[in-house]
């Protein structure tokens, strides 16, 4: 196959108006990331030479999106159609001789595989100058048409706007995703008008006058799903929608038992191991590994955490970023936790908020216990040793260490560090006075006799 580098092209210069959003469309996330980073991610696998997107209005939220991940940005200060759009990748891909890819940053799902059959079409014995990514829509409704003259060979693409009736009855669809050699590419959009229904400057036009100047151009079909767009928040609930169903599957697939598969709803970054069981209605927010054999019980909302094996998360507990969960460790119901690394075995079972802390090994959270991790401006640690005892309904008062083998008695205020194996007891003294409560009730019913 081809040893030809790779570039990409990602437009992003529509506006998205359909969204009715401050943030840019291609920003909106789908399983908890922007869809254009899923896209982003899909091309390193190529490992491109080089990703430039087009941007245009809000192009600093773009910008800075995709900074990180070795994006660069053309800018196309005015949205003058998809080929004028690719055209402004030009400098940006000055020196860089290769094939290269149009992708729409809001068309996120393309695979690696389609990807690369759409860079081994190009080198195929014919060697077309442009490939088409084609599809069949159920309803091909305003999309462009590919006009076919026979083996895969392509005349022309049509604009719904500027197609014949006959044109119209087409079924083969332009996704508007290409593929071709920077020369050729550049080449051709130099010969692009905009005399059309639009006025606009037309890529797909590249398609008809490779016919006349070069090699020609070819299609090849992928499904409808794979290459839908997302204009709408309707449309991106139903790529989230598609999207966790096929993870779902996936997890499955991989050795998780997913009670009500339909229910969970996991990020883009997920890692599962095996024989893990997930119960219904439970959210994974990015971040989060799971290690073999945990059990997540019933609404319990995870992100930023790390879960070793045989721990038990749930039901309804709230794990968030920073949570690592030692082996076996137990985190129950109504139990919250941030920033904290509980050792193997380690039990916070019921209504137990724990921020900032380290739990050792084999430690016994009680119920209702609160570490007390900030005092309006600052955030303060919580350690609490192997083994240690906290009470119920205990506040630790951060910075605090409990010693290991400690106890913390019940309803413990703790503001002091407790040295290993000792008793903590934070609270008055119990009072009895033996007789007291018959002698108020017979004294407050012969009160209420006299009135
Ligand atoms: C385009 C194709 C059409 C295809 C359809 C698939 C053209 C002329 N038509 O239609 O054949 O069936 O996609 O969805 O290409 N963009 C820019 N700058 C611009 C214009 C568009 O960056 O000046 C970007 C948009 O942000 C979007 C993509 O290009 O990501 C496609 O633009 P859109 O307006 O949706 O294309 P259509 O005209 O619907
Ligand atoms: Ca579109």
């Amino acid at each position: 196959m081809t040893t030809s580098p790779i570039a990409a092209v990602i437009l992003a210069a529509g506006s998205g108006t359909r969204m009715k959003s401050d943030l840019h469309k291609v920003l909106h996330p789908i399983a908890g990331r922007p869809m254009l980073l899923h896209l982003v991610d899909t091309v390193a696998s190529l490992s491109p030479a080089k990703t430039v997107v087009v941007v245009g209005a809000r192009r600093e939220q773009v910008e800075a999106a995709v900074a990180p991940h070795g994006v660069v940005s053309a800018h196309q200060a005015e949205q003058l159609g998809t080929g004028h759009a690719v055209l402004q990748a030009e400098a940006a891909l000055a020196g860089f001789d290769g094939d290269v890819l149009v992708l729409y940053g809001d068309v996120p799902r393309v695979t690696e595989e389609t990807m690369r059959r759409m860079i081994a079409r190009l080198h195929a014995p014919d060697a077309p100058s442009v490939v088409v990514l084609g599809f069949r829509p159920a309803d091909p409704a305003a999309y462009g048409r590919v006009i076919v003259d026979g083996d895969g060979r392509i005349a022309r693409i049509v604009e719904y706007k500027d197609a014949s009736p006959e044109e119209r009855t087409v079924t083969l669809c332009n996704s508007g995703l290409m593929a071709a050699r920077s020369a050729d590419l550049f080449a051709l959009l130099a010969r692009v008008g905009n005399d059309n229904a639009a006025g606009e400057y037309y890529l797909p036009d590249i398609v008809e006058l490779a016919g006349a100047h070069a090699r020609g151009a070819a299609v090849i079909e992928t499904d409808a799903a794979e290459v839908a767009g997302v204009n709408s928040r309707g449309e991106l609930a139903a790529m989230e929608a598609e999207w966790q169903h096929a993870r779902r599957a996936r997890a499955m697939v991989d050795g998780a038992t997913l009670t009500a598969p339909e229910t969970v709803w996991f990020a883009y970054d997920t890692v599962l191991g095996r024989d893990v069981l997930i119960e219904p209605n439970v959210v994974f927010g990015p971040g989060v590994s799971v290690a073999d054999g945990v059990n997540i019980r019933a609404f319990s909302h995870i992100e930023g955490a790390t879960i070793a094996t045989g721990a038990e998360i749930g039901p309804y507990a709230r794990l968030r970023p920073g949570t690592v969960v030692g082996e076996k460790a137990k985190i129950g119901n109504f139990v919250e936790t941030k920033k904290v690394v509980l050792g193997k075995g380690a039990k916070a079972n019921h209504l137990t908020y724990l921020g900032d802390a380290e739990v050792g090994a084999g430690a016994n959270i009680g119920a209702g216990t609160i570490t007390c991790n900030y005092d309006g401006f600052f955030k303060y640690k919580t350690r609490i040793g192997t083994g240690a005892f906290i009470g119920s309904n205990s506040a630790l008062v951060a910075p605090v260490s409990v010693g290991d083998g400690a106890i913390v008695a019940a309803g413990s205020v703790l503001t002091r560090d407790v040295e290993a194996d000792a008793l903590a007891l934070v609270r008055p003294d119990q009072v009895s006075k033996p007789g007291w409560a018959k002698r108020f009730r017979a004294m407050m019913a012969a009160r209420k006799e006299a009135k």
